[in-house]
């Protein structure tokens, strides 16, 4: 069973080092977080996987990591100054600020909130009579929109000349490489360019711990087809996605396909469907998958004035602008969402573990090594091991001396370690009762099995698992 509150989760998330509140040491950064030792590896494993996945597991696939500050006209061709905002309200009365659509989903459910015009939130708001989350009045102000995109500037003058945006997806930065990638790589269709990084939206209504942030990761993908042949591709990502999430352990009971209604569907998108994960609070977005056809390459070729047909390497007369699908990865959202599956609470002898039962190929430690007490000879022998195994593999190894064993071991289940080795007076020779000369304690993080075994069985067990 995974995480049922997301309080469980955000309180191991902080005591074990996964995730820390954003500027902590000085009263906090509203809806900030940081990922701390163990958050940053589990990040990385993730980031890993998927890049091995799609990108470099792939024939038709290459990476790309741009920048974040891009001329604005690439913000301005995408349609993000004009269209990338949410209707606001104020309350009259205590002069807060929130997203009326927001406001209303939750008395009349998204469908039919997608449909409404901007007159008609703040009407609907005082005829279904819906008070101010902060002070219960029900008196709001007409509805305004409010363009999400963070603004900044470039240089040491602050005018509207140097004005840049941050980011709000890392997509802008592949349509504006396309031409760059097709020349230098001799890419043919279908092909597409996978990127990760960072983007950046000032979101209204953040929250639910990591799932809503103005500062997040995407893992973001354009796959370049020739037109007409989108529906074939739409599934074949739905399916390859799919199976991703599956394989990394997420319970599929836990997840669900939502296909957008017309009147939802973002500027660019002909269609697009989500993949929902059950969060603690109910069904929420994971990932999104959009046919986004040829809106932004040909935006990018009216804006820029650049030609970005492609040309068809065994017919040059065949000219045309790709079409494109979109399969869209929250990089956060996907953290979040293992982090939730892999919490579980057990009981064993009248006692409640908590154990994270991540999948081995992301769990941010492999192995820990523990020394069965603080003799000087086993933690030497321990350190020998450690090292040889550092050096010898590419394992994320955690050594530990401190406390019993039973709490070492304890500590470990929290953190989602698959296998940790007691190093004891039978390793080193010295007692045969607790085993052969060179042999350790293997213990399963899940069936808390116990084997005694050689460090090369250890290591072909470790493999095997991954
Ligand atoms: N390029 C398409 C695009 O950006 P999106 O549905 O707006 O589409 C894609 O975002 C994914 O990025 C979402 O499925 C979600 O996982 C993640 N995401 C979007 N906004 C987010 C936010 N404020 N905080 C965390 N993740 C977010």
């Amino acid at each position: 069973m995974p995480a049922t509150s997301l309080d469980q989760l955000v309180s191991l998330c902080k005591r074990r080092g996964f995730i820390f509140p954003g500027s902590e040491l000085y009263g906090g950064l509203a809806n900030t977080w940081d990922y701390g030792p163990l958050g940053v590896e589990l990040k990385n494993r993730i980031k890993k996987n998927w890049w091995k996945t799609f990108v470099r597991g792939r024939e038709d696939m290459v990476g790309l990591d741009a920048s974040i500050l891009m001329n604005r006209k690439v913000w301005e061709a995408s349609g993000h100054v004009g269209s990338f905002a949410d209707p606001l309200v104020d309350c009259k009365k205590c002069k807060q600020r929130f997203r009326g659509d927001k406001l209303l989903e939750e008395k009349l459910g998204v469908e039919a909130v997608a449909v409404l015009k901007l007159a008609q939130i703040q009407p609907m708001l005082m005829a279904e009579k819906i008070p101010c989350p902060a002070c219960k009045k029900i008196d709001w102000t007409e509805a305004k929109t409010f363009n999400l995109m963070f603004k900044t500037h470039q240089g040491v003058v602050e005018d509207e000349g140097t004005l840049v945006y941050l980011r709000p997806e890392t997509a802008q930065g592949i349509f504006v490489n396309f031409k760059n990638i097709v020349d230098t790589m001799r890419m043919r269709l279908p092909f597409g360019v996978g990127q990760i990084g960072k983007a950046f939206r000032n979101e209204i209504t953040p929250g639910n711990f990591t799932f809503r942030t103005r500062e997040f990761e995407q893992m973001e993908i354009e796959y370049f087809i020739e037109p007409g042949t989108a529906g074939q591709y739409f599934d074949h990502w739905k399916q390859d996605v799919w199976n991703w999430y599956v394989g990394l352990g997420i319970d599929p009971i836990r997840l669900r396909v939502r296909e957008h209604e017309k009147d939802e569907l973002s500027h660019y998108s002909s269609r697009t469907i989500d993949i929902e994960y059950n969060f603690p609070w109910g069904f929420g977005e994971l990932f999104g998958l959009a046919n986004r056809g040829d809106f932004d390459l040909t935006q990018h070729q009216t804006f820029s004035g650049q030609d970005l047909h492609y040309t068809d390497p065994d017919d040059p007369k065949k000219k045309f602008l790709p079409h494109v699908i979109e399969p869209s990865f929250g990089c956060d959202r996907t953290v979040l969402t293992l982090l939730l599956e892999a919490y579980t609470e057990e009981q064993v002898n009248d006692d409640t573990r908590i154990v994270m039962k991540f999948h081995p190929s992301i769990a941010p430690i492999d192995l820990a090594i523990l020394p069965l007490s603080k003799k000087e000879n086993l933690i030497a022998k321990a350190q020998e091991l450690y090292k040889k195994l550092i050096h010898e593999t590419d394992l994320s190894i955690d050594f530990d001396v401190t406390g019993s064993i039973g709490k070492r071991y304890r500590r470990q289940d929290e953190i989602g370690t698959p296998k940790c080795i007691t190093v004891d007076f039978g390793t080193l020779g010295e007692d045969e009762k607790q085993g052969e000369k060179d042999t350790v304690t293997i213990r399963d993080r899940d069936t808390l099995k116990q084997n005694r075994m050689s460090m090369k069985e250890v290591l072909e067990t470790l493999k095997a698992n991954r």
